[in-house]
């Protein structure tokens, strides 16, 4: 009897608690569309909205015309086509456009115009939305500049900036080469022999073994062999992975996923960051008494280590604090974690405009024999480089290459949480209130609007050269974005165009790449998704966060005549 009675009474306890789940769940599901339903009635412009489902028939009519695996960030692009469809009266997206796609992500707003990106990214600084730090909290417990905010953020931000310039990163550029040129030598190795194409395999493997190491680099002045070791040893590169799968399990109310790790994951996580710890630790206090590195170039690590004298407590202490070294290791992660497939992807994207567009690849080899010489030797241009890095500088063609693979394929952007009360007013002079919505811009969208970019759907590296006045002149401030904008943008940036143009002096001229889908579906057997295309194209932009190329990008390599 008395059993029973205490489950009659478990169960009332449990009902009761899944009760108050939903009644919560439908609460907020009901704030979220009203406050839309309220902007809606103040004459803003809304894209169709249903009571029940917000936005979400929109998003479902977006997957349902992509494959299952498509980046959320081509939704932008898809919208900004499909406009009239939405917005009967408009030409353009509105410079805000609400969405309302709870729960599946919180109240979010693309912001489709440079006036408007420039208000809360250089005008005002206002802070990242909060679960970009949650979500990294595992890697570095907000000790990071990626993440933190305010003061610390202010602090730390210009200690790594000098390592990060493009004048001290020049100095490095001879151990730069070093890794590219790896990366060339292992593209030639899978290469056919003569007129034949090699194998398929996936380029962004490479391409990431590649950013690592460059990155180990340019911080440290420290070898990772990520493209030599192709051992399955604990290598920082396979710790720091693992990490970041774990950190992809994790708790989110809005999205139903309410467990996150496991206990045992939670040990994992711990165990690599331990594993990481040990292994940059040891260099960092190499490199903390100078005399230890003297005669060595100055990393980023370096130029942040001097700041160790201002940050002692007495003024005169050379020993630093645990807090400031544990930031220094934080602040390595933490490029590593930013800028390798950042660049690995777009290495990928870029090669694959290049095969789409020859006549470009035809300049740029015409620009590299120009400036570099016409051996097309990858040694040469190394070593022509490595005596005079300055020409790296001087090759506007190939930066123009870069700069328009960053404007048709950007791979992030910005998503900022605007204080209360906060309003955007865009470039069609309409004032938006923004309360509680995370301000996302929309790189996808700007670098392709046809108001500021003539022909937006081609790859012309030439509009990076025309001087003013010239149609295809890029005119508008603030409409190339991939990097963010402002004092709160990419730190690597330098770094990254360096690597992309060391790349492409030391491929360009001595091999053609290809994709190669009907041998990687042949590979693939039964796992292969030829069906899988977006505007007829086998590679389209996938991935839950930053964009990656599909089945990273398969190609072969043949050897150029
Ligand atoms: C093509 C390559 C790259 C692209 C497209 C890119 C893009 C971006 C973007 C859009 C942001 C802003 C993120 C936000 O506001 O949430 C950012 C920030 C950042 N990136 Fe990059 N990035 C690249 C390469 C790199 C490299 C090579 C490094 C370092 C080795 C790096 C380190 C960082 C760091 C540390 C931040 C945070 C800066 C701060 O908050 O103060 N990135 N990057
Ligand atoms: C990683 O481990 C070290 C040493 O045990 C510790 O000082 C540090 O706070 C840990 N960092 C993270 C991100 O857990
Ligand atoms: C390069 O580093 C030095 C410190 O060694 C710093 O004084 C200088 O400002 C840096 N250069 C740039 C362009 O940031």
């Amino acid at each position: 009897m008395a059993m029973t009675a205490m489950i009659l009474l478990l169960l009332r306890g449990v009902a009761a608690i899944l009760a108050i789940i939903v009644v919560r769940f439908l609460y907020h599901g009901y704030a979220h569309r009203r406050a839309v339903r309220s902007l809606k009635a103040q004459g803003l412009p809304i894209l169709p909205h249903s009571i029940l489902f917000g936005h979400l028939p929109i998003f479902a009519k977006f997957k349902k015309a992509h494959p299952p695996d498509i980046n959320v960030y081509v939704f932008h692009t898809w919208l900004a086509e499909n406009c009239k469809t939405y917005f009967p009266d408009h030409d353009y997206l509105p410079s805000v456009v609400y969405l309302d796609i709870w729960p599946l992500t919180g109240s979010l707003a693309m912001v489709t115009d440079p006036v408007a990106v420039s208000q809360f990214t250089i005008a005002k600084n206002e802070p990242k939305v909060d679960v970009v730090a949650k979500f990294f909290h595992p890697m570095t417990l907000g000790l990071d500049t990626l993440t933190t905010e305010g003061q610390i953020w202010k602090t730390w931000r210009p200690r790594f900036n000098p390592g990060f310039s493009q004048r001290n990163l020049t100095a490095l550029m001879p151990e730069i080469i070093e890794e590219v040129s790896i990366f060339a030598d292992r593209l030639k190795q899978v290469a056919g022999k003569g007129d034949e194409s090699g194998p398929v395999f996936p380029l962004m493997d490479m391409t990431t073994d590649l950013t690592f190491d460059v990155i180990g680099r340019a911080t440290l002045d420290i070898r990772l062999h990520s493209q030599t070791d192709q051992s399955d040893s604990d290598s920082l590169k396979k710790t720091f992975f693992d990490q970041i799968r774990l950190m992809e399990i994790f708790e989110n109310i809005a999205q139903g996923v309410i467990i996150g790790r496991w206990p045992w994951q939670q040990a994992a996580v711990a165990r690599n960051n331990r594993t990481m710890h040990n292994f940059l630790l040891p260099q960092i206090q190499k490199r903390l008494h100078s005399d230890s590195w003297i005669g060595q170039k100055a990393t980023v690590l370096d130029l942040a280590i001097k700041h160790v004298d201002t940050d002692a407590p007495d003024g005169s202490q050379k020993e630093p604090t645990l807090e400031f070294v544990d930031r220094l290791i934080a602040n390595l992660k933490t490029s590593l974690f930013a800028g390798h497939d950042t660049t690995a992807a777009t290495i990928c994207f870029m090669m694959k405009l290049l095969q789409d567009y020859p006549e470009c690849l035809e300049k740029i080899r015409a620009e590299h024999d120009a400036v570099l010489g016409i051996n097309p030797d990858p040694a040469h241009a190394a070593q022509v480089l490595t005596t005079s890095p300055h020409l790296l500088h001087s090759l506007p063609y190939s930066l123009g290459v870069i700069k328009e693979t960053l404007r048709l394929y950007p791979l992030a952007a910005t998503v900022r949480q605007p204080p209360p009360g906060y309003y955007l007013t865009g470039a069609d002079s309409v004032k938006y209130p923004m309360d509680r919505f995370g301000l996302w811009a929309s790189a996808p969208a700007i670098q392709r609007h046809p108001r500021y970019w003539p022909r937006p759907n081609e790859f012309l590296p030439e509009r990076w050269m025309v001087s003013e006045g010239d149609p295809l002149y890029p005119a508008t401030p603030n409409s190339w974005i991939p990097f963010s904008l402002g004092p709160r943008n990419c730190i690597g940036m330098e770094l990254a165009h360096m690597e992309l143009k060391l790349v492409l002096v030391l491929t360009a001229r001595t091999l053609e790449i290809q994709e190669a889908w009907s041998e990687w579906d042949v590979l693939k057997g039964a796992k292969s998704t030829p069906s899988h295309t977006v505007d007829g194209q086998r590679l389209y932009q996938i991935g839950t966060g930053l964009v990656h190329p599909k089945d990273g990008m398969p190609v072969h390599v043949r050897l150029r005549k």
